[in-house]
This record gives C-alpha cells, sequence and structure tokens, in this order.
C-alpha cells in the first residue's frame, strides 16, 4: 500500500518508527508535514495540494496530529477522509479525544470507570465542585494540557477555590477532578490497535511529585493487564471512534479509572519499555483496515429517505417480547434487526429464529413510521439520586 503520515517531525522517534515499520513490510510510504497542506472544497471533488503541489494517490493516512495543531490538523484528515483515504483515526476520533472535558463527557454515559470530574464557571459553582469531588486534595486541569503541564494537585479547598478562580479569570477552561489516592501516583497506559492492548506499561512517580508522566521523570515498567483493565481500554477507544489510542487509567480501588485517552500516543516510551514492535501493529492493522475504509455507517444509513438506525429496548408487556424475529412482523414491516444486546452480550446478525426478550436491546434499521409503531415511548433513564456532599472542613495546612 501506499502510506502517508502526518507529522510535524519526520526525525521524531513516533514517525521514525512508523515509517520504518511500513518499509520493512514492503510498503510505500511518505512523511507529510501536517501544516504544509493546502485544502481545497470544490462540488463533488474535494483536493488538497502540499508545498502548493498536487499530490498523487495514498491508500492510507496515519494521523500524528500533536495538541498544538488540532484545528488545522484534524481539518487535514478529515479531507483525505473526504477524498475516500482511509485514515487510521478520523478527524471527529481525534477531536472527539483531545480535550480533557469533551472526551470525558462521552465516556461517562457508559458503563466504564472514569476519573470523577466537574467542571464549572459560576463562581458560587465553583466550592461545590470541590465538595462533590470529594474536597481537598482535589486535581485541577487545564482541558488540554500535556505531558503533566497544567495539572494541579491542590492541598485544601481554599487553595482550590483560588487557583480555579484565578485560571478562569484567565480564561483558562479547568476542570476538578476527584484525586484517586490509592492509585499512588502510578498509572497505567495501554496501547489499544483496533481490537486489543497490544502494550501496557505502568508509569510511576518519582519522590513527591503525584505525576507519573514520563515527561515529569515518572518510571516505565512492562505490566501484565488484567482482563478488566483491557476491556476498559478497548471499550475507551472504541467509544470514542480510536483505532489507535493511548488509553491511561489509574489503579482506583474497584478497578481501572480512565484518566485521559491519546489519539496519537508517543511510541519512544512504550516501545522502549516492552520491547514490543507497536509501529509493526499499526501498519499491519492498517493493512487489514483499508478494505473497510472510513464509512459513517449512520450517516450512510440515514442518506435513504424515510430510513434511520434506531436502538430500542423491549419493555415488559412490548408486543415483541418471546416473539421470535420472524413472527414479530419487524421484516414485513420492513426493518432488519442488525444486532440485538442481551446483558454484556452482543448478537450480531441475529437468525431469524432468534428470540426476543424483555430488556433486549435492539439496533435497528428500516423505515421511520414503522420503527416508531415498535418503539416504546421514550422513557427517560432515571438519574441515581446522589447524597448532597458533605459540607467539609478547610484543613489548610499553614
Ligand atoms: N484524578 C487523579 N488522581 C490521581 N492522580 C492523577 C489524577 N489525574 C492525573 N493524575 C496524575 O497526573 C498525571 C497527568 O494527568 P493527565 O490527566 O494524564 O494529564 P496530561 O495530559 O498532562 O498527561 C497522570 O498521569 C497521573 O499520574
Ligand atoms: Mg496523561
Amino acid at each position: 500500500m501506499k502510506l502517508a503520515i502526518l507529522s510535524r517531525g519526520p526525525k521524531l522517534y513516533s514517525t521514525r518508527r512508523l515509517r520504518e515499520a511500513a518499509i520493512q513490510r514492503g510498503h510505500k510510504v511518505k512523511v507529510f508535514d501536517t501544516l504544509k497542506f493546502g485544502l481545497y472544497l470544490r462540488q463533488g471533488e474535494p483536493d488538497l495540494t502540499y508545498r502548493g503541489k498536487h499530490i498523487s494517490d495514498y491508500d492510507a493516512i496515519v494521523p500524528r496530529i500533536g495538541n498544538s495543531v488540532t484545528f488545522f490538523g484534524s481539518a487535514v484528515v478529515r479531507q483525505f477522509e473526504q477524498m475516500g483515504v482511509y485514515c487510521l483515526n478520523t478527524a471527529d476520533s481525534i477531536l472527539a479525544s483531545r480535550d480533557k472535558l469533551s472526551s470525558m463527557q462521552a465516556l461517562s454515559r457508559h458503563d466504564i470507570g472514569i476519573a470523577e470530574t466537574a467542571f464549572v464557571r459560576n463562581q458560587n459553582d465553583i466550592l461545590q465542585g470541590i465538595q462533590e469531588m470529594g474536597g481537598a486534595p482535589v486535581v485541577i486541569k487545564l482541558l488540554s494540557g500535556t505531558q503533566g503541564v497544567g495539572v494541579i494537585l491542590a492541598e485544601s479547598n481554599k487553595v482550590a477555590e483560588a487557583i480555579i478562580e484565578t485560571l478562569s479569570s484567565v480564561q483558562q477552561n479547568v476542570l476538578v477532578q476527584k484525586f484517586v489516592s490509592e492509585s499512588k501516583g502510578r498509572d497505567i497506559r495501554a496501547f489499544v490497535v483496533g481490537d486489543r492492548v497490544v502494550a501496557a506499561m505502568r508509569r510511576s512517580a518519582v519522590g513527591q511529585e503525584f505525576r507519573s508522566n514520563v515527561h515529569r521523570g515518572g518510571r516505565t515498567e512492562v505490566v501484565e493487564l488484567d482482563e478488566a483493565y483491557e476491556r476498559t481500554a478497548v471499550r475507551a477507544a472504541h467509544i470514542l471512534g480510536l483505532k489507535v489510542a493511548g488509553v491511561d487509567m489509574l489503579e482506583g480501588k474497584d478497578g481501572p479509572v480512565i484518566m485521559e485517552v491519546n489519539s496519537s500516543p508517543g511510541l519512544e516510551g512504550i516501545e522502549g519499555a516492552t520491547g514490543i514492535d507497536i509501529a509493526g501493529e499499526i501498519v499491519s492493522f492498517t493493512e487489514e483496515q483499508l478494505k473497510f475504509g472510513n464509512m459513517n455507517v449512520r450517516e450512510r444509513l440515514t442518506l435513504t429517505r424515510g430510513y434511520t438506525i434506531s436502538e430500542f429496548s423491549i419493555t415488559p408487556g412490548a408486543s415483541l417480547a418471546g416473539q421470535t424475529i420472524l413472527s414479530s412482523g419487524l421484516r414485513e414491516h420492513d426493518i432488519i434487526v442488525l444486532r440485538i444486546t442481551r446483558g454484556g452480550e452482543q448478537i450480531a446478525n441475529p437468525d431469524k429464529n432468534r428470540e426476543l426478550m424483555v430488556g433486549d436491546t435492539l439496533l435497528c434499521y428500516g423505515s421511520q413510521v414503522a420503527l416508531s409503531s415498535f418503539m416504546p415511548d421514550r422513557v427517560r433513564k432515571r438519574r441515581r439520586k446522589r447524597k448532597a456532599p458533605q459540607k467539609l472542613d478547610d484543613h489548610d495546612p499553614s
């Protein structure tokens, strides 16, 4: 295949390794500086130039979009997508994972462990945000920091409040996060490629530092992940739509606690720690995926007027309960069941003789009118009642 790597630095370790791995597998590969593209939008023919010249066709793109070029970089990736070039990590998935708030928002509706986070702006809400996160010590984070910069451990509520107020006053958005102290300055980086974790390491902060980032002197060691950590990492990457992801998890008392998901995870630390050829894994995964492209299923399926894709649950007393797909009448109404979710199990392409049970969630494609007649009236998911946060004393150590 003909592979393009988008990166600002051809000499960077990750870029070099990806290039090497592609050459080793007999592919043609070129590194492009992300910022030197020009994008052109014309009816029916999205196009781009590199250093002012039109470029030949590429089969696949491996984007390595750094934090400082998110906007332009993701636009370049999106342009390649429009031109039908397979992009390992799409523009949408890069954007979804890029800031710590939006990625946590996307993850929070799912049943996976995440670091409890509050985002408040109004001065009257700040103390409540701190208290909801268990009170000091709490972690305060800039929305788009990396490498540990912009992550602060506030030892008292007063200090936390002052930091948030100060940063807000200079137009910096900050998150307040529960401090996961049981992780003891350690975290897990799981490197996800496709459906699996190809390598994992534990990073430990040194000395008084609570941040385990390698850039903050954190030490790395190989770690054999147990299943819960592996499942959580893959799930998080899937939810954000990432094919390649570095998922950072704290070791909480009840299992993995996701802190952040990186769409351009570095290779140096983790290849060094584990000795695994991750670049090779990325290139061979790209080879496999090439046939499938970056199809946005929902968009494709709903472009046909009157048709939609929908997911709904079978409630007690519903006409579908206890029927097989054949006897349910779904097919006669032009509805196809694409998948049944039953408990933790997923049944893809269920057979016509498959029975439908109360509690099943059906993912269907069909005519909007017919579908709505089978769907239950929308019942809002009840929110769990939370205990009001206890008012905490402020232990200001001074
Ligand atoms: N809620 C938390 N509880 C405990 N430690 C944390 C928490 N959030 C971050 N840390 C520590 O700080 C480090 C940096 O935080 P992170 O959110 O990953 O920011 P960055 O994008 O700068 O790496 C983490 O690797 C972890 O060691
Ligand atoms: Mg991090």
